[in-house]
């Protein structure tokens, strides 16, 4: 299966000229690349200045919950699932860390992003993970983020959900980050998929992708992408350098 990178730009870069830049040194990367399916996330301005190709998908780092029934109406400030899709874009984050925190987003909440996003036939990639370090308590949190977002999905939108395990600890930005080890991940990806057996079954379990992200960089990517049943990474700071991110890639294609 191919693995799918994903470069979550967060708010950044500053202007659309370094975007532009930043957009085209990945292009040229991925001509070459074969086994990986990228995905750019860049700010929702920014999104009409590129065009999806098979090489490079385009992804929106958030949709309105209120996407129905017209994908358009009286919310100010709000983008909807459909407008996202006429502008190419096919993947949307949700449930991360950040929009939980300084935005106040609630489960509630991110169900109902999530059910505008695949309804309308995007892909959603939900993040999951655990505030502190404190591995008792790491499954239990990840179990209720899922429930509370997948529970109420109707099974048939399965095979549009990624799951990203993101540690809160493990993001690049948080005070004193580290990486995760492989070996946790692994751990936590298999309980991802047993959280999920109990929603929607055995298939949809096997099938999901579960990508990892938090500190992603050159010097480990290789580790996580080799865990057994890893589909791929969700990458924050080092997706903004193009060498950083295209020694990444590299690793994709060859796991
Ligand atoms: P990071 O960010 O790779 O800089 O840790 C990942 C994320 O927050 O999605």
């Amino acid at each position: 299966m191919r693995k799918i990178i994903i470069a979550n730009w967060k708010m950044n870069p500053a202007s659309p000229q370094e975007a532009r830049r930043l957009f085209n040194s990945v292009q040229k990367i991925t001509r070459k690349l074969r086994g990986a399916e990228v995905v750019i996330m860049p700010p929702f301005v920014y999104l009409p200045l590129f065009n999806p190709s098979r090489a490079i998908k385009l992804g929106a780092q958030d949709v309105s919950f209120k996407s129905f029934p017209a994908g358009a109406g009286a919310y100010t400030g709000e983008i909807s699932a459909r407008m996202l899709k006429m502008l190419g874009v096919s993947y949307v984050l949700m449930g991360h860390s950040e929009r939980r925190e300084y935005f106040g987003e609630t489960d509630k909440i991110i169900g109902e992003k999530l059910n505008a996003a695949v309804s309308q036939g995007l892909k959603a990639v939900l993040c999951v993970g655990e505030k502190e370090k404190v591995k008792e308590a790491f499954p239990q949190i990840v179990k209720s983020e899922l429930k509370a977002a997948l529970t109420n999905l109707p099974r048939r939108y399965a095979a549009r959900i990624i799951i990203a395990y993101e540690p809160v600890w493990a993001i690049s930005t948080t005070k004193g980050a580290k990486p995760d080890t492989p070996g946790n991940f692994f751990e936590m990806s298999i309980f991802i998929r047993r959280v999920i057996l109990d929603i929607w079954g055995k298939a949809a379990a096997l099938k999901i992708p579960i990508l990892y992200g938090g500190s992603v960089t050159s010097k480990n990517a290789k580790g996580f992408l080799e865990v057994n049943g890893t589909q791929g990474l969700l990458v924050g700071g080092a997706s903004l350098r193009a060498e950083e991110f295209s020694k990444i890639l590299d690793f994709a294609k060859r796991s």
